[in-house]
């Protein structure tokens, strides 16, 4: 396996930990590393997507940003895995709501991860794949946010390729189906790791509501993202 690969410029093995959590945004990453993490090396700069090692409790861990969508996160997720020895990669998110009942703020584990993109295809499977969580990262993730008295909703998400839907109404076919959510990445990142027989979760809040159309405040952000961070954290 040559190393630095193409997207990351990390040179040496051993540098990035076996756990990554994935933000989508580099300054994400950069912020987590910053206010989280101690004792942090940053091992990418490549296209300003920021990746750090550092420890947690005592635990190496790393975060980098993924960028926005599957093939983004489909790259940077590969490389980790086939260059850099990754075996648990944790995408923290943002996501809107489909259902009345999923909040703007709510913290949401999607264990299964619908989509509309092809990445599927390259498996050439003879039916239709369902990119699903490890149940391993799961269970751990929800027993965490029990112990620290944080509400999660644990269901369906929908990895959509499109943002602005020229069908404004078909994310109501999903909702339909019971998915909780709406993100760009996570069926991907599940697809990566299960062909490498890797671990792969997403956690996401909800920033904002397809039902209802509130958004949240960068602030109110910022108070549920760290939520969120106290559970992945501790999945090192
Ligand atoms: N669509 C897709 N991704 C998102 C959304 C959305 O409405 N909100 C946050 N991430």
């Amino acid at each position: 396996m040559a190393i630095p690969t193409p997207h990351i410029g990390c040179t040496e093995q051993g540098i990035i930990a076996e756990t990554v959590l994935l933000p989508g945004d580099p300054l994400r990453a950069k912020y987590i590393a910053d206010n989280f993490l101690e004792d942090v090396v940053q091992f990418n700069t490549v296209r300003n997507m920021f990746g750090y090692t550092g420890t947690y409790k005592g635990k190496k861990i790393s975060v980098m940003g993924s960028g926005m969508g599957i093939p983004s996160i489909g790259i940077y997720s590969y490389e980790l895995i086939h260059f850099y020895g990754v075996k648990n990669l944790i995408r923290i998110g943002s996501c809107g709501s489909l259902q009345e009942d999923v909040k703007i703020r709510d913290v949401i584990i999607g264990m299964g991860a619908c989509t509309n993109s092809n990445y599927a295809s390259q498996y050439n499977l003879p039916g239709t794949y369902a990119p699903i969580a490890s149940y391993q990262l799961l269970s751990k993730a929800v027993k965490v946010a029990a112990e620290k008295e944080i509400d999660v909703k644990v269901g369906n998400i929908l990895s959509s390729d499109i943002f602005y839907d020229a069908d404004a109404d078909s994310w109501k076919k999903w909702a339909k189906m019971g998915v909780m959510g709406v993100e760009m990445e996570a069926a991907a990142l599940y697809m990566n790791a299960a062909y490498a027989g890797v671990n792969a979760l997403c956690i996401l809040t909800v920033s904002d509501s397809l039902v209802t159309h509130e958004v949240t405040t960068a602030e109110e952000r910022q108070n549920t993202f760290t939520k969120m961070m106290e559970i992945a954290l501790e999945l090192a």
